[in-house]
């Protein structure tokens, strides 16, 4: 870790001033790196009180995303190992499977503050304004078939679903596979791609875009969207909900690798779906029919009760509607 992230870090743990000796002694940098450091940390917004013979504190700090931000927001030992941050990028899915090409390292999470060409599923766009939300896709290899890789999405938005609830305190819920909805509006989208050859994977990104700090919702997303602050009437820091996603991640991902499958957070998801036992809309192409969503299998797909007989859809092959809207 460098050693601003690892000062940051320092700072952010304590409420006490740290002398800058210390600060030397411990990351054996001299008085001016640290100087130097703190004063990058004050441009970045981070308000720090420096007191004669005491040293530095940090006061306050508004929401602020850095690659040393994201770092040091997340656990020891975090199945995140490397953060990449930008100002703005085409997608950070795009650049995730381009990481993924040059043989970047499995754990490697790529963040930006806006996108100019985010990606949605079936190819759509993902609205992505500046300063407000999060987009950020974390790149795994992980050593399983590649029919089994759309679990993951599953995984996330558990993951998602679970850091919205304790952290923000707001009720959202999941509609089947991967959006996260909030009073029957989207308030999270999650992008699965991954590279295989034959039947090994060689890299999974999985892209997330959480609407976290937006005041209201464009016109022709009103209706559909929502965010956080919209739904709680609170801003958040993005990095404490990144890193927040992320230990969930980690703990519902270890389940599915465990298994393979969903067999051991299938229950909890289905907690958590917002459609489960009731009547949803199936739409396969042209075709549209009403049907009651009975939960997620072990292997993610839907189940659902059509004229009395119980049957299985796949994800990318429909969509459901809840029979009131959106959801
Ligand atoms: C959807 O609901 O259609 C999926 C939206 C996924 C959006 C996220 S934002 C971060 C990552 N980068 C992208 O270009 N897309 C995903």
């Amino acid at each position: 870790m460098d050693v601003k992230t690892r000062i940051l870090e320092e700072l952010k743990g304590n409420s006490r001033y740290i002398s800058g000796q210390e600060l030397c002694e411990k990351y054996n940098v001299s008085r001016t790196s640290i100087w130097k450091v703190i004063n990058q940390l004050r441009q970045e917004g981070y308000q720090i009180d420096s007191a004669q013979n005491r040293g530095y504190k940090i006061i306050s700090y508004p929401d602020i995303l850095s690659s040393s931000e994201i770092k040091s927001a997340l656990k020891p030992g975090s199945i995140i190992e490397e953060v990449l941050y930008f100002d703005q990028l085409d997608s950070t899915n795009t650049r995730a499977k381009l990481l993924g090409e040059q043989g970047c390292s499995s754990g490697t999470l790529v963040v930006a503050d806006s996108q100019n060409n985010g990606k949605g599923r079936r190819g759509k766009g993902f609205d992505s304004p500046k300063g407000e939300s999060i987009y950020m896709t974390a790149l795994f290899k992980p050593d399983i078939p590649p029919i089994k890789a759309s679990m993951i999405t599953i995984v996330a938005a558990m993951a998602v679903n679970s850091a919205l609830v304790e952290i923000c305190n707001i009720p959202s819920k999941i509609k089947w596979p991967n959006d996260i909805v909030v009073d029957n509006k989207k308030i999270c989208g999650i992008l699965t791609e991954m590279s295989t050859d034959t039947d090994i994977i060689n890299y999974v990104v999985v892209g997330i875009g959480i609407n976290v700090n937006n005041p209201n919702m464009p016109d022709e997303l009103k209706d559909v969207a929502v965010s956080v602050r919209m739904a709680s009437g609170k801003k958040y820091r993005r990095s404490t909900i990144i890193s927040s996603v992320m230990d969930y991640f980690q703990i519902y991902y270890d389940k599915f690798l465990k298994t393979q499958d969903l067999s051991l957070i299938k229950d909890e998801y289905n907690k958590i779906l917002i459609h489960y036992n009731k009547e949803i809309e199936v739409i396969r192409g042209q075709e549209k029919y009403k049907a009651i969503s009975l939960g997620i299998d072990n292997d993610g797909e839907l189940l659902i009760e059509k004229d009395g007989n119980c049957e299985k859809i796949i994800s990318g092959e429909v969509s459901v509607r809840g029979v009131y809207g959106y959801v």
